[in-house]
């Protein structure tokens, strides 16, 4: 993620901490001198103090990623946090990357819109599920990953003071993309069913439509609805998102429906897309990943669907930020949607998937915890209010005023050497309470990583209360 990469690279963040460098004093039209903003006479190693909008959004706080980086847990743990894949793209997709790097056009700047290879490919792939022929010129766009699609789609459309409503748990990176572009964000947890014991459904995880509505403002402009959800795992279901298209269709709202797990759903569950509701595709942009559909998270492949009202002004924006998409790697990800229902590569990468995701799970029945099934994604959440470590256990600092769920975390990481995601993070302040309960683990790793992995997970049973 930039924001994980970003941390490393910034000045110094203390900088930007000192009380010289308020909101006020970032905001004044007048120059600081060069005495106000060196700590020490003759120090040049921070001249130009930066925007303050990279204080917002969380940008330049230490985030979990670079709190639970590899280099600070033990060298054998095994990464179940962060979100990639420790497996290779298939053959066949990689293949047709070579290929597009022998080429010549291939190697040069792409159409904007996006390689016609591949605006073809997903019209091919998405045209039936969408259920309609989708226009390759102004109905689908390209662009550099599904981050950069979204960032895109938030300049295009939000205004000074905008509101964006997520749900919470929300994707990380909602945050930054949605301030820097002046928006503001507002929260509406999911809520997790109360008593649940051992085994339970993502599906467990619900709206409170009320508190929906109440968030919705004057000044609301968007709402995200990521299905299948990260970190939950959970579907949306036709009801659910029904709902939210009601309110969209009330209250006059874009829907930014983040769909980068949809080749990810398990079970025979029903995957509906809020755009092909009745009404909904003239307000619907719909996300997807190249990145998470065939293993190449590095590659920054994403695309976008929807109507020209959306895709046009969003293609401006694109234009303007990264001009264009990656060009051999678009030509790869059009050889995997054009081969994809062939080679019934979905129908076998999600069997592969329920397979680990299934290892995960019987660890977690071994130990009695409660856990949350996912029906998509390749995510699941560990009720960990059951974990006790010995009272004078040392946590680093970096721990300080965080929630009990990085306790855990690193307890865990640094103890039977599984390294988890906390969930508190995905949240706002105010409902953070509700993700301290949990740790994300993803299994988007080999079954012989999850196997160990899962051996591990079962010592936790001598630090669970009694
Ligand atoms: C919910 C969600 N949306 C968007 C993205 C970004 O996808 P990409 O890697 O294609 O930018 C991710 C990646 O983790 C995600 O989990």
């Amino acid at each position: 993620m930039l924001s994980r990469l970003l941390h490393f690279h910034l000045p110094n963040p203390r900088l930007y901490r000192s009380p010289r460098f308020s909101r006020t004093a970032t905001m004044s039209t007048v120059a600081p001198s060069l005495s106000e903003i060196t700590s020490k006479p003759g120090d040049r190693s921070n001249l130009i103090p930066f925007s303050k909008r990279l204080r917002e959004g969380r940008a330049l706080a230490q985030d979990v990623w670079s709190i639970f980086n590899a280099a600070n847990l033990p060298p054998t743990c095994i990464n179940l946090g962060q979100g990639y894949m420790n497996f290779a793209p298939p053959d066949w997709v990689k293949e047709a990357a070579t290929e597009a790097l022998g080429s010549v056009a291939a190697n040069h700047y792409s159409h904007p819109k996006g390689r016609i290879r591949l605006r073809n490919a997903i019209k091919q792939f998405y045209g039936p599920k969408f259920d309609r022929d989708l226009d390759v010129e102004s109905e689908i766009l390209v662009t550099s990953g599904a981050n950069e699609g979204q960032y895109a789609v938030f300049t295009a459309f939000l205004e000074e003071g905008d509101e964006v409503i997520m749900f919470e748990p929300y994707f990380d990176q909602y945050l930054p993309s949605v301030t820097f572009n002046g928006g503001r964000p507002v929260f509406v947890p999911l809520h997790p069913a109360q008593n649940t014991a051992g085994k339970a459904s993502s599906n467990d995880w619900s709206i409170d439509f009320e508190q929906l509505r109440r968030a919705i403002t004057p000044k609301t402009k968007m709402i995200m609805v990521n299905t299948p959800h990260n970190p939950v795992g959970k579907v949306f279901t036709r009801q659910e998102l029904e709902g939210i298209a009601a309110l969209a269709e009330e209250f006059n709202l874009l829907v930014m429906a983040d769909e980068v797990y949809d080749c990810l759903v398990f079970d025979d569950k029903e995957h509906i897309r809020i755009a092909t509701l009745p009404g909904m595709w003239d307000r619907t942009v719909t996300v997807m990943s190249a990145g998470k559909a065939f293993a190449c998270t590095g590659w920054r492949v994403g695309y976008l669907i929807g109507p020209p009202s959306i895709i046009f002004p969003t293609l401006a924006a694109t234009t303007r930020i990264v001009f264009c998409s990656n060009s051999p790697l678009q030509e790869a990800a059009a050889a995997g949607l054009e081969q994809a229902v062939e080679r019934k590569f979905f129908e076998t990468q999600t069997a592969e998937y329920a397979e680990r995701r299934e290892i995960l799970c019987e660890a977690f029945d071994a130990l009695g915890l409660t856990y949350y099934v996912p029906d998509g994604t390749y995510f699941v959440l560990l009720d960990i209010s059951g974990v006790q470590w010995p009272e004078d256990y040392q946590f680093p600092s970096s721990l300080d005023g965080r929630g009990r769920d990085f306790r855990a975390a690193w307890f865990i990481a640094e103890t039977v050497g599984v390294s988890t995601i906390p969930v508190s993070e995905f949240y706002s302040a105010e409902h953070a309470v509700i993700g301290e309960r949990f740790i994300r683990f993803a299994f988007c790793k080999d079954a012989d990583t999850l196997r160990t992995a899962a051996e591990r997970i079962k010592d936790l049973k001598k630090y669970l209360k009694l």
